[in-house]
């Protein structure tokens, strides 16, 4: 079958892997509000369409930190890759730099920072960091990224502790995946993923390999959320970092005015509006709610992002109207990863960049500048409901 929307996507993928896996990708926080809040809040506003304005040719390019991207979809730090398919986040670098846009590669990568820039095209990788309690660690996780050629460091401040993701409890969810006796039939019913799963061994923490010498799996596992997590960090680690990378540094996991205002005072170039796609604290306001605050506090000073809940090109166009720059993903393209790997990934950028291309023409927009305000109003509360799509 071929995938039109990523509704189609996301049961292709629930096809292809074990429900511990698919639960793992999809599943958020608690009862899963703030997860359901992020798709559904984009169809609180609607578009105003201007026609007869020669929109014959459309330019989906932004600039993003003085650099052009090909479209307004930048790929979003998703960990442990390798669990939707053999290539892991590698799969996933290389269909971003085919769009000629940019993979953000996360530190809890299952494919390390070396093998990664060593598979995707120069120029095409961002690196994002958690903030570690030992701060030798996070120089050299830098040092590696930069020494790779990732261009901008992404900063994810919203997990001081984790999450409680109630599907990975009920699913037995650890890692290294330990096959438990409620897992063995979902399995069964994937020898592909298992068979490729034994050939590439497991799934785990590519960038911390030298801690997990001498240690058992599932100590490593327990390492890297205890020890190395640092609940402790604060705006004073934030200005350690930026005196230490002097690339572009985006901040993401920002929710209000206040965090925002912070973050520019600590120098950051970039701001991403993130609720970790519903995955931490349940909740807060989908992102789309916070975005507008955001862009008031920062009133230019930043670039802005936001992440979560976007999965139709008319959701893309609702963003930068809002003041985004560029929108990142994290599901749909991890579910295009699941389907197909690289060509998985491919068709889900693909399909946005129809679906934007097509929804600029029809609102009579034909570059990204033309993209503002003017271009939405908010929804009806009847329009709004009309919008929300049973899951
Ligand atoms: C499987 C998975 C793993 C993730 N791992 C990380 C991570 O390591 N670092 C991070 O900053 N965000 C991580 N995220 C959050 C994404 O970067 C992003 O904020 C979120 O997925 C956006 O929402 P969306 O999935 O609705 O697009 C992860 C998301 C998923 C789905």
């Amino acid at each position: 079958v071929e995938p039109r929307n990523f509704a189609d996507v996301r049961e292709l993928a629930r096809r292809r892997i074990p429900k511990v896996a698919w639960d793992f990708i999809d599943g958020g926080a608690d009862d899963e509000v703030t997860l359901r809040a992020n798709e559904a809040a984009f169809r609180s506003w609607v578009l105003r369409p201007r026609h007869l304005r020669d929109v014959s040719k459309r330019d989906l390019s932004v600039t993003v930190f003085g650099r052009r991207l090909e479209l307004p979809v930048i790929l979003s730090p998703a960990g442990l890759l390798r669990i939707a398919h053999r290539t892991g986040e590698l799969g996933a670098a290389r269909a971003a730099a085919r769009h000629g846009t940019v993979y953000t590669l996360t530190s809890n990568s299952s494919v390390s920072i070396e093998d990664v820039a060593a598979g995707a095209p120069p120029g095409s990788l961002w690196f994002q960091l958690y903030i570690w309690r030992d701060r030798g660690r996070n120089v050299e996780l830098l040092e590696r990224a930069r020494a790779q050629g990732y261009t901008a460091l992404v900063v994810t401040v919203d997990v001081a502790v984790a999450g409680k993701k109630e599907r990975d409890i009920k699913n037995g969810f650890k890692i290294p995946l330990k096959a438990t006796p409620s897992m063995v039939l979902g399995l069964a019913r994937r020898p592909r993923w298992v068979a490729d799963y034994l050939r590439e061994g497991p799934v785990s923490f590519a960038n911390f390999d030298d801690l997990a010498t001498g240690r058992r799996p599932a100590e490593l596992f327990k390492q890297i959320n205890q020890i190395l997590a640092h609940p402790g960090a604060t705006w004073r680690d934030l200005e350690w970092l930026r005196s230490v990378w002097d690339g572009p540094l985006i901040i993401k996991g920002t929710l209000t005015a206040e965090d925002a205002e912070q973050a520019v005072q600590c120098g950051v170039d970039g701001i991403s509006v993130s609720n970790h796609g519903g995955r931490q604290l349940d909740g807060v306001p989908a992102t789309i709610d916070a975005l507008p605050e955001v862009v008031d506090a920062v009133a230019g000073r930043a670039e802005i992002f936001i992440d979560g809940g976007v999965r139709r090109g008319i959701d893309v166009i609702t963003a930068l109207a809002l003041g985004a720059r560029a929108v990142l993903i994290g599901r749909p393209y991890v579910f295009g990863l699941a389907m197909d790997g690289e060509a998985g990934v491919h068709r889900v950028l693909e399909m946005l960049r129809h679906e934007i291309d097509v929804a600029m023409a029809l609102t009579g927009r034909a570059s990204m500048d033309e993209i503002d305000r003017s271009c939405i109003a908010p929804a009806s509360r009847a329009q709004a409901a009309a919008g929300v799509i049973p899951r």
